[in-house]
C-alpha cells in the first residue's frame, strides 16, 4: 500500500504574489473550480488580511469549493488568524496556515526577535488557530536557511500546540536536493512527536531546483507538496504542480506514494492560469509546454511510431493534451455556448454578461472556423476583464505596407469621453502603442510584450501579454483577438487600466510580525 501525497496548490496565494499576477475575485473562482475539478487536496486561496478584496476572494472561494480543503494564510498574529477564520467560516473543509520566520537573518533583521520570542509567538498562533479548526498548518519561514536545532525545537513545540501539518519552506530557493532531502529526514527523525504531523515542503525556484528539492523531500518522507500551476510564484516561482505530480506518477518505482489528482485536467489548468495571469508558458516547459510531447527529429518520430515508449515516458493524453476538446462553431446556439462554459466551470453573474460573451463568441465564430475550450476561456477572460475598464478601445485602423512606415489611428474612451490620435512606428504594434501613449499620458515603462497563439492554425487567436512598470508598481495586461494588433492594443490598455487603479494590499512576508 503506498501513502497518499497531499497536493497543496498555492497558485492563488504565492502564485498571485508574482509581480503583475494579481487576479480578480472572479478569476480566482475560475481557477479554484479548475483545481477542485483536478482533485487538488488543498487550495490556498489567499492572505485575507492583505486587503478587503483579498478577504472577499478567500471567503467566496471557501463558500463555493466543496471537494478540496480551502486554506488561508496568516502571519503568526491574532488579527491575521481571526481574519482567516472569518473568511473560511463557510468552507466545507477549512485550513489555517500560519507562519513565522526562523532563520537567523530573518529573525534578527526582519522580525527583530530572539529565537525564544519567535517560538513563543508560533505556539501562541497555532493555539489560537486551533480554537477555530483542527486543521492547522505551521511554516517556519526560510527553514532552508534556519538552524536545524532551532527548527527541531520550534516544530516540536507547535506540534504539541496542535499543528497537524508542518510545512518546511525553502523561501529563497537556496537549498540543494541532497541537503533538503536530508533536512526532512533529520527533522522527522529527531523531533520526538514528528509522527503526530504530516511533513510538507514549499520550495522556491531561484536556482531552478524547486521541483528537484520537493521530490527529494518526498523521497525522505514529506507527504505534502506545496506547488503552483506552471510554477507561478514569487520571483522565480514555486515548484510546478504538473512536474511534481507527473514525476511521482511516472516514477512509481522510486516514490512510495501517490496523488489523487485527475492528471487529465493539467493542461486545462495550465492554460487557464496562463490566460488569466498573462504569464505565457514557454514552449519547452515540461508537461504543459507546446513542445513537451512534440517529436521533431526524424529519428525520434521513427522510434515513437514503432514503439511510443522509445522516446515517450508519459502519454500526452494523460495530462490532458488533445483530450476532452469541445468544439463549437458559428452555428452553435446560445444554449450550447452556455452548456460548454458550464462544463469549463464558467458561469456568469447575469444574463446581460452571458449575452455580451455570446455576442463576442458569434463575432469570433465568424472569423474562426472551430472554437475550442482555450478560445472560450480567453474570450471569457477578455469579456470579463474589459467590463469595468475606465479606458476602452473604441476603434483602431492600422496601415502597414512593405517599404512604408506603419501608421495607426486609435480611438479610445476614458470614462466615457472619446479621443483619437494617429502615430507612426517601426511596426503596426509600435505605431498603435505610440498612439495610445499620446492619448494616455501614464509615464509607465513597457517591460514585456509577448504574443502567443491560443490554438493551432493561422486563424488562431493571438494572446498578447503586456507588462508595464510605474514607480515600482508592476502590472500585466492581456488581450486576445484573431487580429494581433487589436489584441496588442487591448493588452496595453488593460495594463494601463490596472496602473490607473492600483490595489493597496499587504505582502505577507514583507512586514514585521508585531
Ligand atoms: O515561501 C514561503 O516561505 C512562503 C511561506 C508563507 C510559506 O510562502
Ligand atoms: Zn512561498
Amino acid at each position: 500500500m503506498s501513502d497518499k501525497l497531499i497536493i497543496f496548490d498555492t497558485t492563488l496565494r504565492d502564485g498571485e504574489q508574482s509581480p503583475g499576477a494579481s487576479m480578480t475575485k472572479d478569476e480566482k473562482i475560475r481557477i479554484a473550480k479548475a483545481l477542485e475539478k483536478m482533485r487538488v487536496d488543498v487550495i490556498e486561496a489567499g492572505f485575507p488580511i492583505a486587503s478587503p478584496g483579498d478577504f472577499d476572494a478567500v471567503q467566496t472561494v471557501a463558500n463555493i469549493i466543496k471537494d478540496s480543503s480551502v486554506c488561508g494564510l496568516a502571519r503568526a498574529l491574532d488579527k491575521d488568524i481571526d481574519r482567516v477564520a472569518e473568511a473560511l467560516k463557510g468552507a466545507a473543509s477549512a485550513r489555517i496556515h500560519t507562519f513565522i520566520a526562523t532563520s537567523p537573518i530573518h529573525m534578527e533583521n526582519k522580525l527583530r526577535m530572539s529565537p525564544d520570542q519567535v517560538l513563543e509567538q508560533a505556539v501562541r498562533a497555532v493555539k489560537r488557530a486551533r480554537q477555530y479548526t483542527d486543521n492547522v498548518e505551521f511554516s517556519p519561514e526560510d527553514a532552508g536557511r534556519s538552524e536545524t536545532d532551532f527548527l527541531c525545537r520550534i516544530i516540536e513545540a507547535v506540534i504539541d500546540a496542535g499543528a497537524g501539518t508542518i510545512n518546511i519552506p525553502d523561501t529563497v530557493g537556496y537549498t540543494l536536493p541532497a541537503h533538503f532531502g536530508k533536512l526532512i529526514a533529520e527533522l522527522r527523525e529527531r523531533i520526538p512527536n514528528s509522527d503526530k504531523a504530516i511533513f510538507s515542503v514549499h520550495c522556491h525556484n531561484d536556482l531552478g531546483l524547486a521541483v528537484a528539492n520537493s521530490l527529494a523531500a518526498v523521497i525522505n518522507g514529506a507527504r505534502q507538496v506545496e506547488c503552483t500551476i506552471n510554477g507561478l510564484g514569487e520571483r522565480a516561482g514555486n515548484a510546478a504542480l504538473e512536474e511534481v505530480v507527473m514525476a511521482v506518477r511516472t516514477r512509481r518505482d522510486v516514490f512510495s506514494c501517490e496523488t489523487d489528482l485527475d492528471t487529465t485536467q493539467i493542461v486545462n489548468c495550465s492554460r487557464l492560469v496562463s490566460n488569466i495571469t498573462g504569464f505565457p508558458v514557454q514552449p519547452n516547459k515540461a508537461i504543459v509546454g507546446a513542445n513537451a510531447f512534440a517529436h521533431e527529429a526524424g529519428i525520434h518520430q521513427d522510434g515513437v511510431l514503432k514503439h511510443r515508449q522509445t522516446y515517450e515516458i508519459m502519454r500526452a493524453e494523460d495530462v490532458g493534451w488533445r483530450a476532452n476538446r469541445m468544439v463549437l462553431g458559428k452555428h452553435s446556439g446560445r444554449n450550447a455556448f452556455r452548456q460548454h462554459l458550464k462544463k469549463l466551470g464558467i458561469e456568469f453573474g447575469s444574463e446581460e454578461q452571458l449575452n455580451a460573451a455570446f455576442a463576442r463568441f458569434k463575432e469570433l465564430a465568424d472569423k474562426k472556423h472551430e472554437i475550442y475550450d482555450e478560445d472560450l476561456q480567453a474570450l471569457v477572460t477578455d469579456t470579463k476583464t474589459r467590463e469595468n475598464e475606465r479606458i476602452k478601445l473604441v476603434a483602431l485602423r492600422v496601415c502597414s505596407e512593405m517599404g512604408e512606415t506603419p501608421h495607426a489611428n486609435v480611438t479610445i474612451s476614458i470614462d466615457g469621453v472619446e479621443n483619437s490620435v494617429g502615430a507612426s512606428g517601426s511596426g503596426p504594434v509600435d505605431a498603435t502603442f505610440k498612439a495610445i501613449k499620446a492619448l494616455v499620458d501614464s509615464n509607465a515603462n513597457l517591460l514585456v510584450y509577448s504574443v502567443n497563439n491560443i490554438t493551432d492554425g493561422s486563424d488562431a487567436q493571438g494572446e498578447v501579454g503586456v507588462r508595464l512598470e510605474k514607480e515600482g508598481q508592476i502590472v500585466n495586461g492581456q488581450g486576445a483577438d484573431t487580429d494581433i494588433v487589436i489584441a496588442s492594443a487591448k493588452a496595453y490598455l488593460n495594463a494601463l487600466n490596472r496602473i490607473l487603479t492600483p490595489v493597496e494590499r499587504k505582502h505577507p512576508q514583507a512586514a514585521r510580525q508585531v
